[in-house]
């Protein structure tokens, strides 16, 4: 057997920028993962993706405290760089983990922060209304960083996947964005950093939630009535124990606009919480 790779780690845009310029400089095209560590076989699914469209593979570990509200979950957010690091060494090999400190990527009298509209709007910013602008910002600027030639996202954050979309059209940045299906639990929970919170009854109502959405979507098909099956979602999972339903809404794949019946691709998507824990998935109709 061969001796587990050594990963290199570039922790500011410099060193970043160097190693990236080497690469490209040799014909490499090159992916950017971004993350908030902790990572999960979601995240090892999109590094693997990453592989399929490029030479070379970077993994941003970045716990963005731009994206979380004061009273949100910062502090506790799960932080595990050595296995992380192990990850990327064995699982799902990468090129260069890109971890830069906090003072790195928001400098001293730090003023600038991208305002996001379109499919930022509702859902989500209904109940997180920091958090999408947070997001651009960090993502806008580890593709400035990075330049990477693909940045690869998971659909699990669905709305996030169509804000960066939007996010690279608008300000014409030259990097193609992959999007990757949810990896989930045989029970079908979606596989999230934020699990590690779930104790093991909370852990049993949370497998309810990737079910519920498949009833509701085999009724908003049977029926046609969207809201109905948005309805009877909300009930199923507050009957399943989830201690509050933030949202359960049809809406189209594309923009997240309203949409009344399924004449064109829609997606269902929710967020509820356990206890103090907030879940979020969606599949397509
Ligand atoms: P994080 O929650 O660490 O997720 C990093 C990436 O992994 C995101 O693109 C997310 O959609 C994807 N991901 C998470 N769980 C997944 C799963 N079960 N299946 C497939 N993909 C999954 O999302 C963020 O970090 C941050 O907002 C970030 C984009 C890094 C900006 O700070």
């Amino acid at each position: 057997m061969s001796p587990p790779l050594k990963i290199e780690t570039a922790i500011n845009p410099v060193e970043l920028g160097l190693r990236v310029r080497l690469w490209r400089n040799k014909g490499a095209r090159i992916a950017l993962v971004p993350t908030m560590g902790a990572l999960h076989a979601g995240h090892l699914a999109l590094v693997q993706a990453a592989r399929a469209h490029a030479e070379k593979v970077v993994v941003s570990i970045f716990v963005n405290p731009a994206q979380f509200a004061p009273h949100e979950d910062f502090a506790r957010y799960p932080r595990n760089t050595v296995k992380d690091r192990a990850l990327l060494e064995s699982e799902a090999p990468a090129d260069l983990i890109y971890a830069p400190e906090t003072a790195v990527m928001y400098p001293e009298g730090f003023a600038t922060r991208l305002v996001v509209d379109g499919p930022a709007a509702g859902l989500e910013s209904d109940f997180r209304p920091h958090f999408f602008g947070g997001v651009a910002t960090v993502v806008a600027k580890l593709f400035i960083q990075c330049k990477s030639d693909f940045a690869i996202f998971g659909e699990k954050d669905y709305q996030q996947l169509l804000v960066v979309r939007r996010l690279v059209r608008d300000l014409g940045l030259a990097v193609e964005i992959v999007g990757v299906p949810t990896f989930r639990e045989t029970d079908g929970l979606a596989m999230s950093s934020r699990n590690a919170y779930l104790d093991g009854d909370q852990r049993k109502i949370a497998g309810a939630l990737n079910a519920i959405l498949k009833n509701a979507i085999s009724q908003a098909r049977g029926s046609g009535d969207l809201r109905a099956a948005e309805a009877s979602a909300i009930e199923a999972l507050w009957a399943a124990g989830f201690s509050h339903v933030d949202y359960v809404a049809i809406r189209d794949a594309e923009t997240l606009d309203h949409v009344a019946t399924l004449d064109r691709p829609a997606r269902i998507l929710a967020a509820a919480k356990i206890g103090k824990t907030r879940l979020i998935d969606n599949m397509a109709l």
